[in-house]
């Protein structure tokens, strides 16, 4: 059994932790810390919490105990860099929802962040906690992955790293609902400006475009990427549609078998004969992944509850396997199972 601190815990993705945790039969201590929130009760905050989670007053981050076992850290970027090298100094197991340990160069930090990092031993030393894929954790700082790089890795790095020879080139159009910017208010995210409105956004300059590329690179994929972002008018998901230019025609029972071979035996990825909904993944762990061929071109349409598997789902994914224990535990609830796995058409 382990205790375990959430900072950052009273935000959009930190609200999930406090419900995958308190439900987790490892988790037998769960503290939340926050700025704002401070000293209020979880339930002040959380109502809906009531009679299932146990009440308890939000700590300061200032009075932040090191005597949890593991942290997971929810906070605004930049924000990460004031708590986590002291949480590593302390030996401690970090999972960090934030950006600012997953790229692998400070320099990047500077170009596309805008902030001075000084922590390059920790970017060194972190694991990229693409959870479907890098199964094996050999440190106490785990980098989650953010949302978009989620949907559009687990979309891509099956082809990419498979075929990488024979892309020509990648293009992702990726579109999400506005509780990807988090809880504080922002005009561009009320009603009256989202409602029936769609807008391409940071085109060019999105914070998730080199967290993409790096993990392409490390398939030796290094050639043409363009990657667009997009704001729906619904609050959660995460749909993504990719266009892979291949040099020659390729067999669609190739490109079947590549993800069939990485994903088969992955619970939370579903391989789906038509394109997904976002309906299909909202509220669970889930990726849905249908993957088209037409000639030398494929398409790969990916949906994912931006909350849970582009966030908190995907962390407490990395803390079973952190812990060697079972993938799924605490994250699956009683009316979430595999039973609507689908795989391609004969495999
Ligand atoms: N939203 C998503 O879909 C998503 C997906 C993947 C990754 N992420 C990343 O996960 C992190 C959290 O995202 P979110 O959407 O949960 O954000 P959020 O809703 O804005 O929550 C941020 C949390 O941090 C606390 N906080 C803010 N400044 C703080 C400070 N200086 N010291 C201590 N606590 C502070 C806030 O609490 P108080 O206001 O009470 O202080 C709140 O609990 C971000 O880095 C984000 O990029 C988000």
């Amino acid at each position: 059994m382990i205790s375990v601190g959430i900072i950052g815990g009273t935000g959009y993705t930190g609200k999930y932790l406090i419900q995958f945790c308190s439900k987790h039969e490892h988790v037998n201590e769960m503290h939340i810390y926050a700025k704002e929130s401070a000293g209020k009760n979880l339930t002040d905050l959380f109502p809906e919490f009531e009679g299932s989670i146990k009440n308890m007053q939000i700590k300061s981050v200032r009075e932040l105990s090191y005597d949890h076992d593991l942290y997971f850290v929810s906070l605004p970027h930049g924000k990460s860099l004031e708590v986590i090298p002291l949480l590593i100094e302390q030996n401690k197991k970090v999972i960090d929802l934030g950006g600012d340990f997953r790229l692998n160069d400070v320099k990047l930090y500077d170009e596309w962040y805008n902030i001075n990092h000084d922590y390059q031993y920790l970017l060194d030393q972190k694991h990229y906690g693409l959870a479907d894929i890098y199964t094996n954790i050999d440190s106490n700082l785990i980098a989650n992955p953010g949302c978009y790089p989620t949907a559009a890795l687990l979309s891509l790095l099956p082809l990419a790293c498979s075929f990488n020879e024979m892309v020509e080139s990648i293009s992702v159009s990726a579109y999400s609902g506005s509780s990807g910017a988090g809880k504080s208010p922002k005009q561009h995210l009320l009603l009256s400006e989202l409602y029936s409105n769609v807008q391409a956004y940071n085109v060019g300059t999105h914070r998730h475009e080199p967290e993409i590329k790096q993990q392409l690179t490390q398939c030796d994929y290094d050639g043409n990427f363009t990657f667009v972002t997009h704001l729906l008018p619904i609050d959660t998901g995460i749909y993504s549609t990719s266009v892979i230019n291949l040099k020659d025609e390729i067999h669609t029972d190739d490109i079947n078998h590549a993800y069939f071979e990485n994903y088969y035996d992955k619970e939370f990825i579903r391989l789906r004969n038509i394109p997904p909904q976002l309906k299909w993944v909202v509220g669970g762990n889930y990726c849905d992944i249908n993957v088209t061929v037409k000639n030398s071109t494929v398409i790969i349409t990916t949906a994912i509850d931006n909350l849970i598997k582009g966030a908190s789902g995907q962390a407490v994914q990395n803390m079973n396997l952190l812990y060697g224990w079972n993938e799924s535990t605490g994250i699956l609830s009683e009316n979430q199972n595999n039973n609507h796995k689908v795989l391609i058409e004969g495999m």
